[in-house]
């Protein structure tokens, strides 16, 4: 497969192996674009591109400004804070007067689950889910898989355990799938309060067990307790949490000595991990936000009609 077809990115289950591996190739081509001096081409001269971001974000956002700045395109951000949507105006609205404007795609992070799959039924634009809700993340999913094929050399037969909170995660969710349609085995481990029931129907084996996810997995990503979507009490407190399911160097070391480390970030040290494995040369977390320009130039660059060997130099 040379060309995507698809208008919009919203999930990683209406990805196909084809298109998903096309997303990666692409990636791969266009990340020396920024190892240059002179980190741009001109290749998206004349599109637009909207970020509209909903929610807080550091590494999504930057990324995608990024990318789009080093493909040419014209970048335009609003959130919500500083939209009118403090004045009472709805997200279809806000949306359908965006349209208005013509942007060619709208990057868009929100958090009601379903709401980037709700606005793309409604534009002509490309819509990119940049993390909505609970529900998926699939932009971080690529950028996890890019940076595991490159650290453990494919995806077919690796073994990701996911450990933290999955209840609150859509990094969690889409990398089941993601990992799983790539041929990875993906075990979710965490307190039982913070993994969802029929969680396994995604396809990911269910431990509660941290040495049984830890020991055997070539990659291990930890996540953060999302403390933002959380309306009770999953456990007694962070100390607990961090004694019973928090990753040290020591405990590591112990149960595996080849695994590499992954967080989609933001890290919360001292509590699912502590600084010494956040840090430790087995860390792969700034490859990840890295990966993740490269991926979402990809992105853009094939949902604007780019073929995977064309890009302007
Ligand atoms: N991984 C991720 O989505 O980070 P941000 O919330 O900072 O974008």
């Amino acid at each position: 497969m040379n060309r995507f077809h698809k208008k919009h990115i919203l999930d990683m289950a209406s990805l196909s192996v084809d298109e998903i591996e096309l997303i990666l190739n692409t990636a791969t081509a266009l990340k020396e674009i920024s190892e240059r001096p002179i980190k741009k081409v001109p290749t998206l001269r004349g599109k637009s591109i909207v970020h509209f971001f909903h929610e807080p974000s550091t590494r999504t956002r930057t990324s995608f400004e990024i990318a789009a700045k080093r493909m040419s395109a014209d970048t335009f951000s609003i959130s919500a804070s500083t939209s009118s949507m403090t004045k009472g105006e709805t997200l279809l609205d806000t949306v359908t007067n965006l349209q208005a404007m013509n942007p060619d795609i709208i990057v868009m992070r929100h958090s009601v689950s379903g709401a980037p799959h709700f606005v793309a039924k409604h534009l002509n634009a490309s819509v990119i889910n940049a993390g909505d809700g609970m529900h998926a993340h699939p932009t971080q999913c690529l950028l996890d898989l890019m940076t595991a094929k490159e650290a453990v050399g494919k995806i077919k037969g690796l073994k990701l355990s996911i450990i933290g909170d999955i209840f609150h995660s859509r990094v969690a969710r889409s990398n089941i799938v993601g990992f799983v349609k790539m041929g990875a085995t993906v075990t979710v481990a965490g307190p039982c309060t913070m993994i969802p029931p029929g969680i396994d129907s995604l396809g990911a084996q269910v431990t509660h067990s941290l040495e049984e996810a830890i020991s055997g997995a070539d990659i291990i990503m930890t996540l953060r307790i999302q403390k933002e979507r959380q309306n009770n009490f999953f456990f007694p407190s962070e100390r607990e949490y961090a004694s019973l399911f928090g990753l040290s160097y020591d405990r590591l070391k112990a149960m595996n000595k080849n695994a590499f480390i992954m967080h989609p970030g933001p890290i919360n040290r001292g509590v699912e991990l502590s600084s010494d494995v956040a840090d430790c040369p087995e860390s792969l977390i700034l490859k990840q936000v890295a990966n993740g320009v490269a991926i979402r130039m990809a992105l853009i660059y094939l949902l604007m009609g780019g073929t995977r060997d064309a890009h302007s130099n």
